[in-house]
């Protein structure tokens, strides 16, 4: 999967996604990541990248050129990337359509960031997501650039940029081969509609406190049914809304 982050603070978003698991899926090949300056596509000698909102209002509203033509300048080079690399026409077709762009707005109007949409977007081979700030961006940006809208809750960041490392790193560790164990992505929170029953490590009592004893029985059955009572009891104590 190929990843482009537009944002006016690349650096905002360069050391979280270059630690540990996410550095990894970038050193073996699983994901291909570019963080951009937003202004690199202003034609102004002040790099101006927002402007004062039509209708009056409080703040600054970012100005629709230098995102489209980010936007379509990381779209088009991907695609020419592709056709490059399979100049036999029928493996042409084939790959744009596999390496056709999907645009993500961060933004706290946008859809709510879960799970869901986090494996839905992981299917996707290339995703530019482009990073709000200010008041707002200008809605033709939305209208006619953007095919998803995300918040990541219902707060107000500063800027997108911190958002969007929550949505890349969502959706990294569950590609093929990002996580050691391919299981732990299967038994996560929100897999099952859940979250997860409780664990315990050694040692089996720590300050008088004893592990649950089903889980040193070994047996597995006792231990399956146990952790499922749990995760609806802990959903029902933490997250009544999605039983
Ligand atoms: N930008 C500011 N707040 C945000 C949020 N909650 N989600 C996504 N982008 C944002």
């Amino acid at each position: 999967m190929k990843i482009d982050i537009v944002t006016l603070f690349p650096e905002i978003c360069r050391a979280p996604l270059g630690e540990s698991i996410m550095k990894r899926a970038q050193e073996k090949g699983i994901i291909e990541l570019h963080i951009h300056n937003l202004r690199d596509w202003t034609t102004d000698k002040h790099h101006v990248v927002d402007d004062a909102p039509f209708g009056g209002g409080q703040g600054m509203v970012m100005k629709p050129e230098p995102i489209f033509a980010a936007v379509e300048d990381l779209r088009d080079m991907t695609q020419k990337t592709s056709n490059a690399q399979h100049p036999t026409p029928n493996i042409q077709q084939s790959k744009i359509e596999n390496r056709k762009s999907k645009i993500i707005l961060m933004s706290p109007a946008g859809r709510r960031f879960d799970q869901q949409i986090a494996r839905q977007l992981s299917q996707e081979s290339h995703l530019i997501i482009v990073c709000g700030h200010y008041e707002g961006v200008d809605h033709r940006v939305i209208e006619h650039l953007v095919d998803l809208e995300v918040s990541i809750g219902d707060y107000v960041l500063t800027n997108g940029a911190i958002a969007a490392v929550v949505v890349v790193d969502a959706i990294v560790r569950l590609l093929p081969g990002a996580l050691g164990h391919e299981q732990s992505a299967v038994d996560d929170s929100f897999n099952r509609g859940l979250l997860e029953a409780p664990q315990y490590t050694r040692p089996a009592e720590f300050r008088g406190w004893k592990v649950p004893q089903v889980l040193l029985s070994g047996n597995h059955a006792e231990t399956d049914k146990w952790r499922k009572e749990q995760a609806i009891e802990r959903t029902r104590e933490n997250r009544p809304d999605l039983l």
